[in-house]
């Protein structure tokens, strides 16, 4: 069975550059479940997420791992309405969301850091996507921990690959400490450098609320609960 968390594992959200900011907003997160139930999701003849159900326990962190193409942005897209689906429930938190306001509500609940991370039209800095997560303080520190902190005036499009995946993960950190209780981490780590990865992958480690993250990093799906994996719009429990 799984066991949530215990508080505590937020010292890891802190690090070295101790920030006290961050142990106080880490200790008020808790964890939503999340299932998946008959899931398909198809783009005209393909079936991209064919039947799939799953479950996250509030806390549990879950990886999903699978060949390039197998379906997991588009499992992830779906929970948070951003892709159609043909048939299924998704229900976070005891909702399946169906009116516009269920899906605000969904997206409040369930961060995302996206697979390709857009810099958008308008030339967007650093400081403002952080204010954008709705809890800068918590955004601010993990930007911090990540070494991003002091690009705060720099325009997103002027960024490194890297650097700009270290800001949206500071900025989902921010939104999680914002009432988020799922976290939809999409290979997070992708553009990371070495030490990137295993900073990232600890601070995941240490959100005591519940993760679902697609990832090619075995250091990060070696920190989860469980690893299922997707093959052909298919999923897979391969390690408890
Ligand atoms: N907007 C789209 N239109 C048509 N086909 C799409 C679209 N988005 C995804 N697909 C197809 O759906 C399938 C699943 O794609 P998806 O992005 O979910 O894979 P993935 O497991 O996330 O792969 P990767 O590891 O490369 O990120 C692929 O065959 C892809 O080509
Ligand atoms: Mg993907």
């Amino acid at each position: 069975m799984f066991v949530p968390p215990v508080a505590g594992a937020c010292a890891e959200l802190s690090g070295e550059s101790a920030a006290p900011a961050l142990a106080d907003w880490c200790a008020g997160l808790r964890g939503a479940a999340l299932t998946i139930d008959g899931l398909s999701c198809r783009f005209g003849g393909l079936v991209a997420v064919d039947d799939v159900g799953l479950q996250v326990e509030a806390g549990e962190h879950v990886a999903l791992v699978g060949t390039n193409g197998s379906g997991k942005s588009t499992l992830l897209r779906a929970v948070l309405g951003l892709q159609g689906r043909s048939r299924g429930r998704i229900v976070l938190d005891g909702t399946d969301a169906r009116s516009p306001g269920e899906w605000d509500a969904r997206r409040r609940l369930a961060p995302w850091i996206p697979q390709r991370q857009a810099t958008g039209r308008f030339p967007l800095t650093v400081d403002e996507l952080l204010d954008s997560s709705g809890h800068r303080a918590a955004a601010v520190g993990v930007a911090t921990r990540l070494g991003v902190a002091a690009l705060a005036r720099q325009p997103l499009h002027t960024l490194s690959g890297g650097q700009l995946q270290r800001c949206f993960i500071a900025r989902a950190f921010g939104a999680m400490a914002n009432g988020g209780r799922l976290l939809l981490a999409d290979e997070p780590t992708a553009a990371l450098d070495f030490d990137g990865r295993d900073t990232v992958a600890g601070l995941l480690r240490a959100l005591p609320a519940s993760v679902l993250v697609a990832t090619h990093d075995r250091a990060v799906a070696a920190r989860c609960d469980r690893v299922l994996e997707m093959a052909n719009g298919r999923v897979r429990e391969v390690r408890m």
